[in-house]
């Protein structure tokens, strides 16, 4: 199977990601399914249910060209974060996020985090007994490390799994992805940007905004990652130079022949990153 784009959604949740405009992302949204994007992804915890009411309205009219993913296990309420894969609150969620996108059935449920205090298991569990009910298409898994992922119980039943991938992590991550092409597992990879750092926004770690993905989940402002970050961005350029090409289109023609996943999942804050970072190969 050859890379394709996917659109990620977790900005049209608002939360994280500063200046995010909704009917900007739903203009993205449109613009991504009649361009050469079909899978879409978010899920429930990005901005407390609203990227997948902004996900609904945008493929509404569009249902049949889309491959509508979304996910479940993390949840966000006043005590903040927490994992639950129970069968009762998986069910839960389930009928919440088909009622804020506006469909009937999901192509791909995917678990969000592995919880250590329950099995991944029990959980692909229920998810398969939606699957047999046609609430959902397919089954997949987000962040389970290698060793988790191969000796998962369930492994045949999965469709996906979806990674964090980007060139400051590859070597760490490609046994994962090497271990989905031999399992005839799809795989799903975010992160190519690193949330944005990659594309030189910024001068100094200072600069990041404190209350933004880009800190607290892609953490920028780790000394080692910035210098890291820096290096890539370093050479990144150079070939973008030699090659006449943006440095976004670089990192993410690098990212996908590195990573050689399924889909490549792109999160893009403004209609000009979309059309920026389409047909990057
Ligand atoms: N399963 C999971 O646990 C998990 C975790 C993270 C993400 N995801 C999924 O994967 C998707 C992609 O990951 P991500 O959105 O976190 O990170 P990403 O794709 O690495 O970075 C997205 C950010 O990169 C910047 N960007 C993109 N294209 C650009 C361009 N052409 N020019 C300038 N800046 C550009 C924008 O930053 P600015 O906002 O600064 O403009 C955008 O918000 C998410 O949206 C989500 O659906 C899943």
């Amino acid at each position: 199977m050859t890379n394709k784009l996917g659109l990620g959604t977790w900005q049209y949740g608002k939360h994280f990601w500063g200046d995010v405009k909704d009917d900007e992302s739903l203009t993205i949204i449109k613009h991504a399914i009649d361009s050469e994007i079909s899978l879409i992804d978010t899920a429930p915890v990005y901005g407390d249910g609203h990227s997948e009411e902004i996900v609904g309205k945008g493929i509404k009219g569009k249902r049949g060209k889309v491959f509508l993913a979304t996910k479940c296990g993390l949840i966000h309420n006043q005590k903040g974060y927490f994992h639950d894969l129970t069968a009762e609150s998986l069910e839960k969620e389930l009928y919440l996020s088909l009622k804020r996108l506006q469909v009937d059935y999901l192509d791909l449920y995917q678990i969000h985090w592995p919880d250590i205090n329950y099995p991944t298991d029990k959980a692909i569990e229920t998810l398969l007994k939606f699957k047999e009910k046609e609430l959902i298409l397919n089954v997949g898994v987000c962040n389970l490390e290698l060793k988790e992922l191969s000796t998962l119980e369930l492994l045949p039943e999965l469709y996906s799994l979806q990674i964090k991938f980007s060139i400051l992590e590859q070597d760490e991550q490609k046994p994962i992805l090497d271990f989905c092409k031999s399992h005839k597992l799809v795989s799903l990879t975010y992160g190519a940007f690193e949330g944005g750092l990659l594309l030189d926004k910024y001068n100094s770690p200072e600069d990041i905004p404190q209350k933004s993905a880009k800190n607290f989940f892609y953490q920028g402002k780790n000394p080692k990652i910035w210098q890291n970050i820096q290096k890539i961005i370093n050479e990144q350029k150079l070939l973008a130079k030699q090659k006449n090409t943006s440095l976004s289109k670089q990192i993410l023609a690098t990212t996908i022949e590195q990573s050689k996943a399924s889909y490549s999942l792109i999160g893009c804050r403004t209609l000009n990153q979309l059309k920026e970072n389409l047909s990057p190969l």
